[in-house]
């Protein structure tokens, strides 16, 4: 058998932590032959959650887990971990600002990526779920200056999954039969589900379906999806962000076929996106690496909706360097 890899989650006693260990552990991460060695991190007032998930992953004598620990130290949770889930963050609070957010996240996914760049294995590969996601991310990249950028991705899968299964039901057709859509940008309500290359079947979707209907209903409906699930369900999404995050890492260790799907990676400075920004892309996994689908044509209507979306991004960037959270 293979040798095991070693797998750190943050937030390993929330409800995306515990919708995701029991599928990291069954081998939907990484493939049914990889043995796992867990790590969870979790603060100290969620240490207790955490450990009741691991004794719960005991409980389900998964063969391929070799191993369970769960720690606050932010060094051994890192120390050699090939894949870093970072899911735990903090989330806005009564009275608190975009800057206050901006910064205690900052707090966190500084020191994060300060302990990955320290310790992790060279392989490392970096996910950030925990929101706002791709500037956590950005943050995370910064203080790691010895791991390559392009490691530090964060998740807009969830954005992708939706906007397919939203689409797949519109037009009355299996989610597989969809290919090549693209989420534009930042995970946010401003980020663009793009749907001009994308086809069902061997038939574009712009032949199934009309601009007004793409303006007016899809795509607010896609950007406010998690809204829609707490005001339904009366909770955040929870599974389907877990089932997001075991499809990127998947598709990123084990490649993509010919059809692409998005990834917040960083931007090399293609389809006009600032370099160093870490936006969402088109992109095929290849050799272990993502890379964005180069020559894609961009009309009007996209234009305008991937750069408003990449100016949130330019202002999250300039509001958490103005915050010294991003040491260059
Ligand atoms: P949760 O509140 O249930 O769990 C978060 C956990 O993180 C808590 O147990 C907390 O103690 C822990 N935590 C906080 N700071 C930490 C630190 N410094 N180190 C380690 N652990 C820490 O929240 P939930 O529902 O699990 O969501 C987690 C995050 O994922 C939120 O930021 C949420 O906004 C984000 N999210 C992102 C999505 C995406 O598509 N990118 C989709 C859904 C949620």
């Amino acid at each position: 058998t293979a040798a095991p890899v070693t797998v750190t989650l943050t937030g390993a006693g929330g409800q995306i932590g515990y919708a995701l260990l029991f599928r990291i552990a069954s081998g939907q991460l990484l493939g049914p032959d990889v043995p796992i060695r867990l790590r969870m991190l979790e603060i100290p007032g969620g240490l207790a959650a955490a450990e009741g998930t691991a004794l719960e992953l005991q409980d389900s004598a998964f063969p391929l887990l070799h191993s369970v620990e769960v720690t606050d130290d932010v060094t051994r949770a890192f120390d050699g971990t090939n894949v870093a889930l970072l899911v735990g963050a903090r989330p806005r609070g009564p009275g608190m600002e975009r800057g206050d957010l901006l910064e205690a996240n900052g707090q966190i996914f500084g020191p994060q990526g300060a302990a990955i760049n320290a310790g992790a294995a060279d392989d490392v590969r970096v996910v950030v779920v925990g929101n706002p996601a791709n500037t956590n991310a950005l943050i995370a990249s910064a203080h790691a200056p010895d791991v390559p950028a392009e490691r530090f991705t964060a998740l807009t899968r969830l954005d992708q999954n939706r906007a397919v299964g939203l689409l797949a039901a519109r037009l009355e057709v299996p989610v597989g039969s969809i290919s090549d859509l693209t989420i534009w940008g930042n995970h946010s309500a401003t980020q663009y589900p793009d749907v001009f290359h994308a086809r069902s079947g061997a038939t574009p979707i712009v032949d199934l379906v009309d601009e007004r209907w793409l303006s007016d209903e899809f795509i607010p409906r896609v950007a406010k999806r998690g809204a829609e699930i707490i005001a339904v369900r009366g909770g955040s999404s929870v599974a389907s962000a877990a089932n997001a995050t075991i499809d990127h890492v998947f598709d990123w260790v084990n490649g993509t076929g010919e059809s692409w799907t998005s990834a917040a990676i960083v931007s090399d400075g293609s389809y006009g996106v600032p370099a160093g920004l870490i936006s969402s892309f088109p992109v095929r996994s290849v050799d272990g690496a993502w890379q964005i689908v180069q020559g894609l044509e961009i009309n009007a209507f996209s234009r305008a909706r991937i750069d408003a979306s990449v100016a949130e991004l330019i202002e999250e960037q300039s509001a958490v360097r103005a915050l010294g959270l991003l040491p260059s």
